[in-house]
């Protein structure tokens, strides 16, 4: 079973020919109300390569239209819903901007997501099959406890760096990948998570080797039109490929990479099929305006293969 802890946000998406920079106004045609969140993205984007029921999230929304709307849509997605708690603060909002050519800028507003605790996942939910997936928009101590209860159970834990805080200690970065079977970042978090570490490299393979080997993982490094790079703590590495495309919205393409790995290392695919399939899944995703409307289903992967 895939067990994702994080977070659930309702997107308020503007198109813009060019992202604002602080002081300046610009205009957009509306504002798209869509669903997404880190952890919501990436439990749908499991949901749909998987087999039914194999998905659950734990979470925490707020008592309001909102939480209730994005917990019928994940409903709808194939994730169960039963570990998301209900707070006094209001569902997590994202504003987002995307521009001409799919690049985005985001402001989440995290309301409900920052009370969610590690109590909303129960010891029955957790056993040596569990598949469990973390990011970085929730309290990373609730986070982290329930990745240890994983481990112990002996179950697996893949973490996303994901959004990359601008300050993270050292001693904390060093438990979480300690705690991680697969750490996945993007370039610019891969170069962070490295330099928090005290190794200072703007090279990705330098980063994704080092990160591996300092936490005894495995480091996914995701590159965009470049495809993925998995590093090994043994040394060896992976690279997959990417068809080239023209994206319409990157937004929620990491997250998809992240949810179809979990889906294949759930299913026991070998690490470069796993790899691969989420690359091919986190591509076509960007053919489409919002974090979930492109995400690929099962079927869909397959036929992309
Ligand atoms: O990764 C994309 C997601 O980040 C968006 O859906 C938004 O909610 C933010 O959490
Ligand atoms: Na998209």
């Amino acid at each position: 079973m895939i067990l994702v802890f994080g977070s659930i946000n309702i997107d308020l998406v503007a198109r813009v020919a060019a992202i604002p920079r602080p002081g300046e106004t610009v205009l957009s045609p509306r504002c798209d109300t869509l669903f997404g969140g880190k952890g919501a993205n990436q439990a749908v984007a499991a949901a749909r390569a998987s087999l039914p029921g194999r998905v659950a999230i734990a979470a925490c929304v707020g008592d309001d239209a909102f939480g209730q709307t994005a917990r019928d849509n994940l409903r709808r997605n194939g994730v169960a819903v039963d570990f998301v708690a209900a707070s006094s603060e209001p569902t997590g909002c994202a504003f987002i901007t995307v521009d001409e050519r799919g690049e985005n800028a985001i402001t989440v507003a995290s309301g409900a997501n920052a009370a969610l605790t590690e109590a909303a996942v129960p010891a029955s939910a957790i056993d040596a099959t569990t598949v469990s997936v973390f990011q970085m928009e929730v309290p990373f101590a609730a986070a982290l406890s329930v990745a240890r209860r994983v481990r112990n159970a002996g179950g697996r834990v893949i973490w996303n760096f994901a959004p990359a805080p601008a300050a993270f200690r050292a001693s904390d970065l060093s438990d979480l990948i300690g705690t991680t079977d697969v750490f996945v970042v993007n370039e610019h978090e891969a170069v962070m998570a490295a330099a928090i570490l005290g190794r200072a490299t703007t090279d990705i393979e330098e980063a994704g080797a080092f990160l591996s080997r300092t936490g005894g993982g495995i480091c996914v490094v995701t590159a965009g039109a470049r495809g993925g790079f998995a590093f090994h703590p043994d040394g060896r590495h992976e690279t997959a490929a990417v068809a080239p495309i023209q994206p319409v919205d990157t937004t929620g393409a990491g997250d998809t990479f992240v949810g179809i790995l979990a889906s294949s290392l759930d299913e026991d695919l070998a690490f470069s099929a796993a790899l691969g399939r989420a690359c091919r899944g986190a591509s076509l995703a960007c053919l489409a305006h919002g974090a979930q409307t492109g995400m690929p289903t099962r079927r869909q992967l397959d036929h992309s293969a």
